[in-house]
């Protein structure tokens, strides 16, 4: 097959570059030690389950209308599933996976993560207005990612 002159220039130009901006991104992050955002803390993935406070996920009162909620991702379903709080709540969000990369995105906050598998991500919300939010998973996660929600109850 015959490849014009200028278009291998060209291609042999676009592979370069997509080397050198790999080579970049990769030695930046091995060098500044860049994690996903949100990520707080190393956890180790196989022993999630024996390891406080993972083995007993949920919601724990810190202070005047204040929370600590900690939530296994766990494919395909959030443990705990739903979680109750009163209006103006500050709810921190720990968030872990013993798994696979999940998301976990509360609509209408600005709570967005991203759950790695070995990493506890965390935020935190205020939640002044009362009513229904929707807790999802947005990483593809598998089959039955679709599934995977939960509730936050703001009474
Ligand atoms: Cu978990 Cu998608």
């Amino acid at each position: 097959m015959h490849i014009h002159r200028l278009e291998r220039i060209w291609l042999s130009f676009g592979i370069v570059m997509l080397v050198v901006f790999l080579g970049v991104i990769g030695t930046a992050a091995i060098s500044e030690g860049i994690v996903p955002p949100s990520n707080i803390q190393t956890i180790n993935p196989a022993t999630v389950a024996q390891t406080a406070p993972f083995d007993n996920p949920g919601l724990r009162k810190i202070g005047d209308n204040a929370y600590e909620a900690y939530i296994l991702a766990r494919y395909p379903v959030f443990i705990p599933h739903e979680i109750r709080v009163p209006a103006g709540a500050k709810v921190t969000f720990f968030v872990t996976s013993p798994d696979v990369v999940h998301g976990f995105f509360v609509t209408n906050s600005d709570v967005n993560m991203m759950v790695v598998p070995g990493w506890v991500s965390s935020a935190t919300h205020v939640f002044r207005r009362p009513g229904q939010y929707l807790l999802l998973c947005n990483e593809y996660c598998g089959r039955e990612h679709h599934f995977m929600y939960g509730t936050i109850e703001v009474h």
